[in-house]
């Protein structure tokens, strides 16, 4: 039977007694799904699998998401996120929960280490459940019923440098147009409450004038910075960390520049937050 080490008290844990790249059994993925929810982030060591194993273990989960950026040849489920010297890191790090500008944002993200700087490259993640635990009581009424604009400007920045036309372009603005989220998302599987806005996807507040909502948001914003809600995680070759989107935001530390990092993603869909 595989095993769950806590990283911290609130967020993360380390599974151990598991290799990836058997099939695994149905009462395994159970007993990840719950430990997945329970612990927002887990984590796996030394788990050498090809691409096809990754997606095999994703679909395990769920149906999966193409992400209309960076797809790895061949296989267009999985993204690719590669930096070096050419390519300096910096995007992801900017705290946030994935693709939160489609309609229905991924369940969970499944990133595999394919090339790891000797230092450096960590990915920090917060747990939202408690970063809404920890506003005060004004603030929590405040943002009651309230519904943020996600927007998926931000990457619009990838598709140009992947040589993206001004056509494709318009026609990514057609396909992922504005979307709203509330505010406090309820996780369809425990019921609990957590403070959905990021720092990279959210633009605004329906509603509110655009000064106000920018002021609000920045306060939002900061509470994934407080290191008591957060875990860190140093990434070796074959390292897997696999997080819940409904639950938890992340950031991709910038600080191996010009070393070489390689990473490949799958996400799976989620569903409408609520
Ligand atoms: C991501 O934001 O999905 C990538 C995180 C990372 O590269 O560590």
């Amino acid at each position: 039977m595989p095993l769950a080490v806590s990283q911290t008290p609130t967020i993360g844990a380390e599974i151990r007694g598991i290799d990836l790249s058997q099939d695994i059994s149905q009462e395994n993925v159970e007993w990840l799904e719950a430990q997945l929810v329970r612990h927002k982030v887990i984590f796996f060591r030394d788990q050498n699998i090809d691409p096809a194993a990754h997606l095999g273990f994703a679909r395990k989960f769920g149906e999966l998401e193409t992400h209309p950026v960076n797809p790895k040849e061949g296989f267009s489920e999985i993204m690719v996120l590669h930096n070096n010297a050419e390519k300096p890191p910096s995007g992801t790090a900017v705290w946030h929960s994935d693709v939160t500008w489609r309609a229905k944002p991924s369940l969970g993200s499944i990133l595999i280490a394919r090339k790891v700087p000797n230092v450096g490259g960590d990915t920090l993640f917060a747990d939202m459940e408690a970063a809404y635990e920890f506003l005060d009581d004004a603030t929590q009424s405040e943002i009651k019923g309230m519904k943020a604009i996600h927007q998926f400007a931000p990457m619009r920045r990838y598709l140009i440098e992947s040589g993206a036309d001004a056509e494709r372009l318009a026609r990514f603005d057609l396909d992922y147009p504005p979307v709203l989220h509330p505010l406090v998302r309820t996780h369809p599987v425990t019921g609990r409450k957590s403070l959905y806005v990021n720092a990279l996807f959210t633009v605004g507040i329906e509603g509110v004038p655009n000064d106000e909502a920018k002021r609000l948001l920045r306060n939002l914003f900061a509470t994934a910075v407080r290191p008591e809600i957060q875990c860190r995680f140093r990434w070796q070759e074959n390292s897997i960390a696999f997080w819940d989107n409904r639950s938890c935001q992340h950031y991709a530390t910038a600080d191996y520049y010009p070393n070489e990092r390689l990473m490949e993603r799958v996400t799976i869909q989620g569903d409408q937050p609520f």
